[in-house]
């Protein structure tokens, strides 16, 4: 299956980015990305690069809802991406046209989503609404091609661009795809099953085999 730049991609759970706390690194479709929430606990996905000497902005801190470089600490704001505080230089007048490079975000369906090819219609309906405990992220070294081949083949159906529903196990698992770069995709899993259920640990490593039997492929 081929995504298309203007495709929304899944990118990690939700709950692994904690409001006002996490910077966290991604990468989909080649591109490197800073993952963080602002004070509201809107989901930003931004380009990983300082525009002000390149730094990896996934090395920063939120700082007074603002994503803080680690290398000179200059901070800029959610929504946009504009230069709104350089701590060393107070009172210095703000690079306003100085902005990181952001791309759209979403929560939905226990996922945090970006669209880097610019406006697309939202994601549909969650994969699968019984589907609401999260399993665990795989990361699969292959490429999406290789990855939506296996689900097809283990009866996955896709309902979506980067979205399959089916069973492992004999229960309903969501699979949600991350093309990240060549040869390289991740899976987040999603079960209608609590993790303390006994059948839990049999979809874990349905998901376990899964993954080694893809990159055992010639
Ligand atoms: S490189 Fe980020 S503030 Fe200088």
């Amino acid at each position: 299956m081929n995504t298309k730049a203007s495709a929304w991609i899944p990118l990690l759970p939700s709950h692994q980015l904690r409001a006002a706390q996490d910077v966290v690194a991604a990468c989909a479709e080649g591109e490197e990305l800073a993952l963080w929430r602002s004070a509201e606990g809107l989901a930003q996905v931004w380009e990983d690069r300082c525009p002000h000497r390149g730094m990896r902005l996934s090395l920063g801190r939120v700082h007074a809802g603002r994503l803080a470089c680690a290398y000179h600490g200059w901070e800029y704001e959610a929504d946009g991406g504009r230069c709104g505080a350089i701590p060393a230089q107070p009172g210095a007048p703000l690079p306003r046209n100085l902005c990181v490079k952001t791309h759209a975000a979403l929560d939905h369906g226990g996922m945090v989503w970006t669209c880097l090819g610019g406006a697309a219609a939202p994601p549909q309906a969650a994969a699968d609404a019984r589907a609401t405990t999260f399993c665990r992220s795989l990361a699969i070294r292959a490429g999406l091609g290789p990855v939506s081949q296996a689900l097809a083949a283990a009866g996955f159906e896709a309902v979506q661009a980067l979205v399959w529903r089916g069973e492992l196990a004999r229960e309903a698992v969501a699979a949600y795809l991350t093309p990240a770069r060549d040869g390289l995709t991740f899976l987040h899993a999603w079960s209608r099953i609590d993790a303390r259920h006994p059948a839990f640990a049999s979809v874990m490593a349905a998901l376990r085999r899964l993954r080694a039997s893809i990159e055992a492929a010639p």
